[in-house]
């Protein structure tokens, strides 16, 4: 009898990142594999859903304007609960750190129901920053039965916390999965991989929480002294939709004949940027885990980052929201082409997208001695 597996996803990195494992989990025979989207990024999960041709079972369409994160979590622990009671899954997958991942894995919990999480371990130790992902992600590895850590310090970090050795399969991030398969059906079709950029240029993203108000202003700062300073470069930066990122880009930065302000894009297009530019400033986690893969060297808008092995590698730099910082750090790569060469060194650190794959293994493994072929247990494989 096949087991039910309920993969929940909700903003565009989940979508990203667990659409590998619905792919890799769909193949097998063993399991029905359903899958909810709670709509807490209405418009920018949509394009990646489509663009890796994933059926959503349930669409709980959450995602109002300026979402509080208690409202939020609220609507989608009650919203994913009637899921549950609907489609009595024998598992819930959920990924990373987001509050869809942690009303899902604490919905699961409550109804009992075994939760396996993608990308575990992931710890800052500052539970500020960043600000909730740092909780969110130890909520979810309290209620968890089986731990997918993308590294050996993320499995480390779990059994520092006491979860079982048992428990947890270092398998890679499966952001890596869905890059090269990605790159890979661009190449595919080479005349679209062109950049359509001909001009160097610099990639941005900015979205944290904690960043917010003083943050993002210092970010503009710096963007302003850069573009000016370097009228030769262009700054991409598609801007995320939360109204505190927009308003304070559009704002500042609009009207810089150099700056670039887009929209939100299509995930194969800004991986073709990201192939393309010539460095990245970002305070994004799955941007930290892509740019090394593609040797392109981050400067991260943030003061820690839970993915210290590109840091370690030295693809990745942190430099903090001080414009002072950043425009010094991005000054010296668009000046000094030692300093650019030796940060552009392409870096295997978040796996080589085999992630999924082990993981619908593992799955298949650890749940095939069910109970009866009623409700199953998650045990050490
Ligand atoms: C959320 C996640 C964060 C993840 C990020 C990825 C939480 C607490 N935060 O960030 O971990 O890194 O997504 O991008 O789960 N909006 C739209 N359309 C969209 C998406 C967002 O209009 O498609 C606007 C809405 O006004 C929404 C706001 O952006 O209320 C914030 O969206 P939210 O999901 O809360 O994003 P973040 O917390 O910024
Ligand atoms: N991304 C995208 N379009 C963009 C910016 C980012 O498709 O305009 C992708 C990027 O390749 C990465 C993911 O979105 O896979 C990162 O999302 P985000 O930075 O919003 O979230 P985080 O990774 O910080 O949780």
């Amino acid at each position: 009898m096949s087991k039910r597996i309920l993969c929940i996803y909700g903003t565009r990195p989940e979508v990203i990142k667990m659409a590998p494992v619905v792919q890799a989990l769909s193949r097998r025979p063993e399991f029905e594999v359903r899958t909810c989207d709670t709509g807490q990024h209405r418009e920018m999960s949509g394009p990646v859903i489509e663009w890796f041709g994933l059926r959503t079972d349930h669409q709980l369409g959450l995602m109002t304007p300026s979402q509080g994160l208690s409202q939020f979590m609220a609507q989608a622990l009650a919203k994913i609960d009637e899921v549950l009671a609907e489609t009595a899954p024998d598992l819930l997958v959920c990924q990373g750190d987001t509050t869809t991942a942690a009303a899902a894995a604490l919905a699961a919990f409550h109804r009992q129901i075994p939760v396996a999480h993608v990308e575990a371990g992931l710890r800052t130790g500052d539970r500020h920053a960043p600000w909730p992902e740092e909780i969110n992600r130890r909520v979810i590895d309290l209620v968890a039965d089986r731990y997918y850590a993308p590294t050996r310090s993320a499995a480390d970090a779990l059994l520092r916390e006491g979860v079982p050795a048992a428990s947890i399969l270092i398998t890679g991030n499966t952001a890596i999965d869905a890059l090269l398969w990605t790159i890979k059906k661009l190449e595919a079709n080479s005349p679209a991989f062109a950049s359509g950029h001909d001009r160097p240029f610099v990639l941005i993203t900015a979205h944290r929480r904690e960043s917010f108000g003083a943050g993002m202003q210092s970010i503009a700062d710096a963007l302003v002294t850069l573009a000016g300073r370097f009228p030769d470069t262009d700054w991409i930066f598609p801007v995320h939709l939360n109204p505190n990122v927009h308003e304070v880009m559009h704002t500042r930065l609009g009207g810089l004949p150099n700056v670039k302000l887009l929209e939100p894009l299509d995930y194969p297009r800004f991986c073709q940027l990201l192939s393309r530019c010539t460095f990245v400033l970002t305070d994004s986690g799955g941007v930290q885990e892509e740019a090394p893969a593609l040797g392109k060297p981050v400067l991260v808008l943030r003061e820690v980052t839970e993915r210290p092995e590109g840091v370690a590698g030295g693809t990745v730099k942190l430099v903090g929201c001080s414009a002072i910082r950043i425009v010094e750090e991005a000054t010296r790569l668009l000046q000094d082409p030692a300093a650019l060469k030796a940060m552009s060194v392409p870096g295997n650190f978040y796996g080589d997208g085999t992630a999924a794959e082990q993981i619908a293994a593992d799955l298949a493994a650890v749940t095939s001695n069910g109970n009866g072929g009623k409700r199953f247990v998650v045990s050490p494989a």
